[in-house]
């Protein structure tokens, strides 16, 4: 039995010897770099206008919002609503800095980082500063098929800046995104909070002018709202901070700032919303009446 034995034993033995002597390399993953899909960085690093120590509160008009907003909530769940109030600071400081998402966890008793998930997971909150003219270029299928690409290369070229690039004036900040929804007025973009449709080349090349030109007239400046100057300050406290500045709107054709006319939001073509283009092409005969298309009493 011994004999038997004796062979097997040497065998593993040895196969134990060499594998002892193998020096043990253990691999590490390092992860990628994780940036959301604007290709912004998801960490925060501290820069000169970014970081703990600029203080940020929200003004007086805010703190009345947040008050409505909160009162829509059960008070143990008031951390629902840490989406509108990001956006508010968002809107009052220009951009939601690590100091507005501090703020947003100090009011709704949330922890920090609950509050920087949110803002790193939606792409809609800008964690760092962006021009007086947030220009998101989709060029999702739709619009691509429809002429995205000459789109981005007028405002590329018009500008001079590359996608995520900021003009040195601050005035805009160019960012390529994926489909914003308005896929049959492609292509499009969003300027701020108004969405222009049915652009060309030329279209958005006039628009990006006529914006630059009623800002510098009205003295708004090359910032997005809550870095604006006194302008801008004024603005805050106005209505609504995503919109141009002293601007009135005429009956749904267009903006005048000062001489300066901004074509109103929506298509710039001929049409009013998304109808056809090529005018209604069913459904066009009258509609039944119920009488025809309905049973009669009594029949099967
Ligand atoms: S694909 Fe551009 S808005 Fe949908």
């Amino acid at each position: 039995m011994a004999s038997k034995l004796a062979p097997w034993a040497l065998r593993s033995g040895g196969r134990a010897l060499r594998h002892g002597m193998r020096q043990q390399r253990r691999g590490f993953q390092v992860s990628a770099v994780a940036r959301n899909e604007s290709g912004f960085l998801n960490v925060h690093r501290d820069t000169s206008d970014n970081n703990l120590s600029i203080p940020f509160k929200f003004n007086t008009q805010n703190e009345n919002l947040i008050k409505e907003v909160l009162s829509r909530y059960p008070s143990q769940y008031k951390k629902a609503a840490v989406m509108p109030l990001l956006d508010l600071g968002q809107r009052q400081h220009g951009f939601t800095s690590i100091s507005v998402m501090n703020e947003v966890a100090r009011i709704l008793e949330m922890p920090p980082m609950r509050v920087y998930e949110v803002a790193t997971f939606y792409t809609m909150y800008n964690r760092n500063p962006v021009g007086r003219y947030h220009v998101q270029c989709c060029t999702t299928t739709p619009c691509q098929l429809n002429g995205s690409d000459g789109i981005m290369t007028a405002i590329k070229e018009h500008l001079n800046i590359e996608d995520g690039e900021t003009t040195p004036d601050n005035m805009f900040t160019l960012l390529e995104v994926e489909c914003l929804g308005a896929c049959v007025n492609a292509p499009m973009v969003q300027i701020n909070d108004d969405y222009y449709e049915d652009l060309t080349p030329e279209k958005t090349k006039q628009l990006l002018i006529a914006l630059k030109e009623a800002a510098e007239k009205t003295g708004a400046g090359g910032h997005a709202p809550g870095l604006a100057g006194e302008a801008g300050k004024e603005e805050v406290s106005g209505k609504s901070t995503g919109k141009q500045p002293n601007v009135m709107k005429l009956g749904g054709e267009g903006y005048t700032a000062q001489g300066v006319s901004i074509p109103a939001p929506g298509p710039l073509s001929s049409r009013i919303s998304c109808e056809n283009s090529k005018g209604q092409t069913s459904l066009i005969g009258d509609p039944p009446g119920p009488e025809e298309w309905m049973r009669q009493d009594g029949a099967l």
